[in-house]
Parts: C-alpha cells; structure tokens; sequence
C-alpha cells in the first residue's frame, strides 16, 4: 500500500493553554484514490480533491493545487470566496444545506467553529479492521458553546468515511437537527444514479440529471426498500466498467438523509449524507455528545470500482463470515404458517438429500403464532403445535448432518401477545394514540430497559436450549409516530441505538450464532446492520427475472457472500411468473445460496437437478464469494452479463442472462470484463447452468460444444458470441486459465 503524507505546516498540536493556527494540506492516498485535504484555524476540514490518484505530489505542487482551487468573487457573493468544507457553515458564507443544525431554546442557531487541534494517523485498526489513514480533527464554537470532532478515515481499498461528533460545552440544553457531512463532487458529475424500490422490489435504478437544487432521499421509517443504499453522482453516461462516479452510503439502520445537492449561485455540486433525527429526539444537557453515523464515501471509473471498494472494506473486518457459506433451506414459501412436524422432517429429508447445509425455521414456531396476526413478543416455543418443543425437529435436522436456523422479529409485538396485554407501556407510540398497525402489529420500543431485558432474556434461553447456528432477525414493519412513552420524545434514534445493543449482546452470548438481517425481505441492508449480521434477506421477492435487478442494485454495496439468494418454486408467490429451474439457479448461484420451495412436493428430476446446483455453489462457493464481482455495460437491454473474477485472475465464472427477447438475432458478441489481459483462458459452460436448447431455426455458436481459447485483453475487447437462449434463461461460462 503507497502512503503519502505531505504536511506544508506542522500538524497543530493544541497546548492546554493555546490554539495554534493549522495552515496545513493533507494528501491521502490509498488503491487508486487520492484525498486531498485542507484544514486551517478558521475552517474545517475541506476536500480539493477526491477521486482518482493524484501520484506523489511534491509540496509546491499541492500548494499550487490549492491556489488553483480558489475560485474568484462572483457578483452578488461574499467578498471572500466561500469555502465547502466537510461540515458546511453558513458563518463562512455557504447558503446550502449547512452541515450542523439545532439551537438552545432558538439561539446558537447557527455555528462558526474553529480548529483546535489536527492529528493524522497511519496504518491503524478500527475494531480489528485496518484503516490506512485517519484525520481526527477538534474544532469548537465558544459563542454556540458546542464542540465538534470530525473524523476522515480512508480505508485500505480506496473507501473514505466520515462520522462527526458534536459535544453540548454550554449549560443549557442543545437541541441537535441535524449533523450532515458533505464531500465535493467535480462539474463533471452531472448525472445523479440512486435508487428507489418499494417491499418486493428493492433498489430499482434511477437516473437524472443533476440540477439545480436538492435531489433528497430521506427514509423516514427506519427501513429502506423504497430508500436509497446509495447515492451516485457521475459523468454523463458512467456505467459499471468506466465513467468517473462518485457514491455516499450512511452506515445506520434507522432514519436517514441523503442528497445531492448543486448550490446557487456558484454550482458547487456534493454528495451530503447523515442520520434523520426526529423533532427533539436528540436533546443534550450539558456536557453530552451525539455522535453521526459513519458515511462512507467511494469513488471509482465505473461502478464496479466503486462497488468493489465497498466489497474490500467489507471483506476487511474481522467478523467478516469466514467459514464456508452454508447452503440452506428456509421453510417459508413451502410451508408459511402450517407448522407440522411430519411435513417439517420431510422437507428436511429432502433437503439433506440435495446437500443442503442448514434448515430454517421461519415464522410461526411460537406461542399464539398461528397466523400474522399473534404473537409477536412471546418467544417462547409454542406448546399445542410443538407438545416436545422444537426438540424432534431441532435432533431431526442434527441427524441428517444440518445446522438448524430459527426466525425472529425481536424487535416487534403484537397487540394480541401476553407482552402487549402486560406492557403496552413497552409500545412506541405518540401521546395517547397508537401507531396504525401494519401486519398487525406494533414495535417494542426497546429502549425501556424492561422491554429489552424481556426480549433478550427470551431470545437468549431458545439460543442456550437449541442448537441453532443461525438466527433470521426480521423487522416486518415501518416505524412511524414512533415515540418512547418515558419522555413523550421521537424515539427513533434511541431505538436504532437499542436494537444494535440486543444484537451485539446476542452475538457476545451466542458467539457461534449467525445472523440475517431481514426486513420484510431488503429493507435493512446498510453497513450499520452489516457489522453485526453475517447476511441479509435480499428480497421477499424470489422470481429469478426480478431478483437479476434487485440483486444488481443491492450488491453494489453488499458482497455475493453476504446476499442471501434462493431458488424458489417454479410459479414465483409474489408474483406469478413460471421460471425454468436453470434461471432459479443460475440466479441464486451468485449470492449465499438457499431453496425456499417445498421439495417434498417437487419431481424427482427437479429434485436431482437441485442437487447439481447444490453440488456446484459447494464447488465454487469459494470463488464466488472471494473474488471479484463484474458486470457489463451491454448495449442490448434485453441481455446482461455478470461474473465474479478470483483475485488474481486466474479463474471466472460468468452469467449471461437474457431478460427478454432481443431485437437482434443472433444476440451478438458479449465481452468478459475483469480477466487478467495478458494470460490465455478457456472459456467453456459451465454445468449445470449449460443447459440451452436453441429455439426452431436456431443454432448454438460453433465455440460451445469444444470451448474456446483466448487471452484476458481479446475477452474484454473483441468478447465471443452469446448463445439464442429463450427470455428469462440465462447460462453459465466457466473462465479458466490455461
Ligand atoms: C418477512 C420475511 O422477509 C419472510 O422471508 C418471512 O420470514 C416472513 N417475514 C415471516 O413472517
């Protein structure tokens, strides 16, 4: 790793008695991506340039950088040219959206910080994950009476995040609105790609122009389906290979702000980003602290590089899911709330047959669950359905050689459940009024230390009784009016603060317990819940068509080994669409692969045929979930082609998936990006996503049945061509080299 540290003044250390001028530029670079920063006395710290490697520029060089990046006064402006810093400040004439907003009782509305101290570290950890370097830098406004600590930090794979910490230093009471960081975007990103979606169609695309204004995402429900991952501003065009974007994520799993924002008059473009706090949720005394959320930031020349630096970051930290990704069967779609044994151990026999790794048990194997609309908040195993508890089961599942799983929705209550009927206190809601029930139900407000301790007391007993070795934690439900009945207050953020303590006590207790975040499919999928969960539910949505786009869109920022990917039946419950097993498959493979069909009541050659998919996600789980995931920017909607290269590049596996049918015939030539150009490869499909039949009056090309040799440069540049497959099919290539 090249680090580079250019300092044109001391860094400023503060004595305790003085605050010394930091006139200072800062250069950061890690694989591929520079930093340059500058942080002075009377500014915080502000970005001259984030994007691509800068190489190793000599002092006067980023002196002169700096001079050129000072812009001249415009009619109508401040006499001064306005700075953007990483916390923009109205005090220094920035009329955006400023980066700090709050006040006392309606004064210290507005704030004017200044620089006590800058402190740069390199090659550290943060929670056992490397950080290549890191900024810290103190500032404080002795007229608001509040203190602020920022911290940069740029992460060994190119990936910037940024967090702020904003202490009340006065006596009064500071009511904090806002804590948004900003990064500055070049004119060249005139094009905004974010994402929107809804339950069963999470992280749709969509693509605009940047314009004047504030293009705003806001989940306000603590969910995102219809929320954005990520927020991407690029030039014109920018696609997965090439084409300079520029991305911000906010690491938290409850209410949160994203925004691309293009200033008036001086069409400054950036990306900003940080929590959604409610009215009054965060309120200091003095001497407290609100810390954000971390935003992480990435660039890249093409979305893949941009993606990638996510995937490095993730793959980085010591929890990261190191072991084998257990194949499995989750028991929803084949049995939903029928919860009878015989049928329960047959589905697991036909499972453990197709070499499946883990059994799950999902909703409905406890007290009062007999439908959606019970039961929530009694974690205890229901005693009419299950007379010898999960026992028969759990020792079934444990004999065929499986790892059992277990659903809960710690996090929610139903009306009708002991809990509710004991504690509607324990229910977050507004005045007197309750929440409008959504699936029936309601949410724990688990900042009341009862509600939690209740929850995890539950929880923990069923993890210390079964053996279960993986636990599905869903969250079925939005949070609105969503108050805390001890205060009166908003109790979003408290509650977001609770939910990762129930979590992170869970793991601590059950340190050989797997986690899936879930949310009513892919509602909750940031890197807040990521540092805690070892998958996430991607979709309740299994049909193989839609899950090639939502998965496209989610695995920007999450890796294949972390996307949990089933092959469903063969008529999707969500949406009616009948798929061929080989689409089901070949769909699922890419991710942390499981089956949620009823096998029991599948064909014996549907059965066999599972088995070979099973067989071969074992045999190259390792590849695809180690390597490197690429994708096309494919002229023909109708077609797509993605794949994951081993690092290295000695190995890949491709998908080309036809969507629809093409207006061409044949497709074409299709290229595979990512290889290594100068070694030769063999290109063959691969079983058993080889299985395509061309249509009436239709040929396979002449390369398919003996394969194909060529260099990394010529499958990138020249490609081969795609074989006729029927819409909704897609194949597999398996990319060796020689
Ligand atoms: C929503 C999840 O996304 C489903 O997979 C399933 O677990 C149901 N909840 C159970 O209620």
């Amino acid at each position: 790793m090249t680090i580079q540290t250019y300092l044109t003044a001391t860094a400023v250390t503060a004595d305790a008695d003085t605050s010394r001028e930091a006139d200072g530029l800062w250069h950061l670079r890690a694989a591929g991506v520079s930093l340059v920063l500058e942080v002075t006395r009377s500014a915080l710290p502000r970005i001259l340039h984030w994007g691509a490697d800068l190489g190793d520029l000599p002092a006067d060089e980023l002196d002169a950088l700096r001079a050129a990046a000072v812009p001249p006064v415009a009619s109508g402006t401040p006499d001064a040219p306005v700075p953007l810093t990483i916390l923009p400040e109205q005090s220094a004439g920035w009329l955006g959206t400023p980066g700090v907003t709050g006040h006392r009782d309606g004064a210290d509305f507005s704030t004017r910080f200044l620089v006590d101290e800058v402190r740069l570290e390199h090659d550290v950890e943060r929670d056992g994950a490397p950080v290549a370097h890191r900024m810290t830098v103190d500032a404080r406004d002795a007229e608001a009476d509040l203190a602020l600590r920022i911290e940069i930090e740029m992460l060994p794979g190119g990936l910037l995040r940024a967090r702020g910490r904003l202490q009340n230093t006065g006596a009064a009471v500071f009511t904090v609105g806002s804590l948004d960081l900003a990064l500055p975007l070049p004119r060249e990103a005139d094009q905004i790609l974010d994402f929107t979606g809804r339950h069963l169609r999470e992280r749709s695309p969509q693509r605009h122009d940047f314009v004047a204004g504030t293009h705003l995402r806001e989940s306000r429900r603590a969910r995102s389906h219809d929320g954005t991952l990520l927020m991407t501003a690029g030039r014109r065009g920018f696609g997965y290979r090439s084409g300079e974007v520029w991305g911000v994520h906010v690491a938290w799993s409850g209410n949160t702000r994203t925004f691309a924002e293009q200033g008036m008059p001086t069409g400054e473009r950036l990306l900003g980003a940080g929590e959604l706090l409610l009215a009054g949720e965060v309120r200091l005394s003095a001497g407290e602290t609100y810390d954000s959320p971390w935003v992480y930031a990435s660039y890249g020349d093409g979305l893949d590089e941009l993606s990638h630096r996510f995937h490095t970051y993730l793959r980085s930290r010591p929890q990261h899911p190191g072991t084998p990704r257990k194949s499995l069967v989750n028991v929803w779609e084949a049995v939903y709330f029928d919860h009878d044994l015989d049928r329960l151990t047959a589905l697991a026999d036909a499972a453990a047959a197709a070499g499946v790794e883990r059994y799950v048990l999902d909703d409905g194997w406890f007290r009062g669950r007999r439908d959606d609309t019970a039961g929530l908040g009694d974690w205890t195993v229901d005693d009419d359905v299950w007379p010898e508890g999960l026992h028969p089961l759990a020792d079934h599942v444990t004999g065929l050689g499986m790892e059992l799983g277990l659903w809960f929705e710690p996090e929610m209550v139903n009306p009708d459940s002991d809990l509710a009927r004991a504690h509607p206190e324990w229910i977050l809601q507004t005045g007197n009024r309750m929440p409008p029930e959504a699936r029936h139900q309601q949410v724990l407000d688990l900042a009341h230390t009862g509600a939690w301790e209740h929850v995890y007391g539950q929880i923990d007993a069923i993890l210390a009784e079964y053996p279960i070795g993986f636990v599905k934690w869903d969250h079925n439900r939005d949070l609105v009016e969503a108050g805390h009945t001890a205060t009166g207050g908003a109790g979003v953020h408290a509650q977001t603060h609770a939910a990762y303590r129930l979590l992170d006590a869970l793991r601590t207790a059950h340190p050989h317990v797997e986690f899936e975040s879930c949310a009513g499919g892919g509602g909750r999928a940031d890197l807040g819940i990521l540092e805690r969960t070892e998958r996430i539910w991607t979709s309740d949505c299994i049909d193989a068509l839609e899950r090639q786009t939502i998965e496209s869109g989610t695995g920007l920022l999450v890796p294949p080994e972390m996307l949990g990917s089933h092959i469903g039946s063969p008529t999707s419950h969500t949406t009616g669409r009948r798929h061929e097993l080989s689409f089901r498959g070949a769909t699922a493979f890419f991710g942390h692969l499981g089956i949620e069909w009823d096998l029991t009541a599948a064909s014996e050659a549907e059965r066999s045929e599972v088995a070979r998919w099973v067989a071969a996600y074992r045999q190259h789980r390792d590849l695809l979930h180690h390597g490197r995931s690429v994708r096309t920017d494919d002229p023909d909607p109708a077609l797509r082609v993605h794949g994951v290269v081993r690092e290295g590049s000695g190995e890949a596996i491709y998908a080309v998936v036809q969507l629809t049918t093409g207006v061409w015939a044949p497709p074409g030539r299709i290229r595979l990006p990512g290889l290594d150009p100068d070694t030769t490869y063999d290109v063959r499909p691969l079983a058993p996503g080889d299985d395509v039949e061309p249509g009436h009056g239709e040929a396979l090309p002449p390369w398919w049945s003996r394969g194909v040799r060529l260099s990394g440069r010529t499958l990138a540049a020249a490609g081969i061509q795609a074989p006729h497959q029927f819409p909704e099919r897609s194949v597999l290539l398996h990319v060796t080299a020689v």
